[in-house]
């Protein structure tokens, strides 16, 4: 599978999450405060809730249903009561736009 361009950077928000859909998986993207792309999985594993819609907190994306926290590096929630953790995909950025291929997982 080759990575498909989802959008620009600049039409992220810092500290904000951006939920894209890349060949039938939704994604979460988060521009943290550092100026870092993350990519994780957009579905909660505890509901089938969107991540995306919950907040950034940190280094996480909390769910705004029951609150856990996943980690935006490994996927991992921090707190409960989610506690499988969520895929963690590769970044490419190029020109100024974000490009990612599903099947290049870096964590799950
Ligand atoms: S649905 Fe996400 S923590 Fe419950």
């Amino acid at each position: 599978m080759a990575a498909s361009r989802v959008c620009a950077v600049a039409e992220l928000e810092t500290d904000a999450a951006k939920r894209v859909v890349v060949d039938g998986i939704p994604i979460a993207l988060v521009l943290d405060s550092a100026g870092t792309v993350h990519a994780i999985g957009d579905t909660c594993t505890h509901g089938d809730i969107s991540l995306s819609e919950g907040f950034v907190e940190g280094n996480t994306l909390e769910c705004w249903a029951h609150g856990s926290q996943f980690e935006l590096t490994t996927g991992k929630p921090l707190t409960l009561p989610a506690y499988e953790p969520v895929p963690v995909f590769a970044v490419s950025i190029l020109d100024g736009d974000i490009f990612i291929d599903p099947g290049e997982r870096i964590a799950v």
